[in-house]
């Protein structure tokens, strides 16, 4: 059985105060809750107050983004040993926001990826389609190639821990929910596509979030889904009440 992940991502939002004020808040309403992974990917500057807000709770932390070398002169980037440094557990890499606005493709993803797991960070790669995407009916040979060049060259061992994100751009921060039923499909066809790939088993043990528009209001039924493995929160992970209503769903 597949512990499911809730995670939250914080984007571009809170200062270092307000997301360690939002984490502790968190932490104290989730204590005692089992059978659940939590993790929270606030800003970079943030990162230290949250690491401290979430300390002995059940919550891990996630950085939002990484850059696939080490160190080096790359001005205004991170790295994944920072990242492990600054207490993360998880990093968020290809997000649709950084393919939109930030040139990222599935060849930097797939960088990210081994730059994640040399530093012992669980990836959690997004993928999904747009809305013209979905219209021209190319949703499944969107995130087919996604998911074969994203994880490209890589064998069995190093897919071992990651997480995917299923997120079709049309339902992020618009309050459009991809159904039930779509996003079912859709993960469905994600695990068959890892199945190819990597067999079966390494299809049945892999985690796939659904992302996009997820409020305590819809969450128990896309949770009830097959091959819906938790979600990946915006909005609605921002306020502590209903992040914590989303996690004990
Ligand atoms: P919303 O939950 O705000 O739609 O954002 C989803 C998302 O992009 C999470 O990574």
């Amino acid at each position: 059985a597949r512990t499911p992940l809730i995670a939250g991502n914080w984007k571009m939002h809170k200062t270092g105060d307000e997301a360690g004020d939002t984490a502790a808040d968190l932490a104290r309403r989730i204590a005692g809750v089992t059978g659940r992974e939590v993790m929270i990917a606030p800003p970079f500057t943030a990162l230290a107050a949250v690491k401290i807000a979430i300390a002995g709770s059940i919550i891990g932390l996630g950085g939002q983004n990484l850059h696939w070398e080490s160190s080096g002169a790359f001005t205004g980037e991170i790295s994944g040993p920072m990242l492990t440094a600054a207490g993360c557990t998880h990093v968020i890499i290809g997000h649709s926001e950084r393919r939109q606005f930030f040139g990222e493709t599935d060849e930097t993803v797939n960088k990210k990826i081994q730059a994640a797991r040399a530093a012992n960070l669980v990836p959690v790669m997004c993928i999904g389609e747009t809305e013209a995407q979905r219209e021209a009916e190319q949703t499944f040979s969107v995130l087919d190639k996604q998911i074969r060049n994203g994880l490209q060259g890589f064998a069995l061992q190093d897919i071992s821990d990651l997480v995917l994100a299923y997120e079709p751009v049309w339902a992020i921060g618009t309050g459009k929910t991809a159904s039930r039923e779509q996003a079912q499909e859709a993960h469905a066809f994600i695990r068959s596509v890892v199945e190819k790939l990597f067999g079966g088993p390494a299809a049945a043990a892999m985690r796939i979030l659904y992302g996009g528009s997820v409020k305590p209001s819809n969450i128990a039924d896309l949770m009830a889904m097959d091959d819906i493995d938790g979600a990946l929160v915006g909005g609605a992970s921002l306020e502590a009440a209903t992040f914590a209503d989303i996690v004990t769903y």
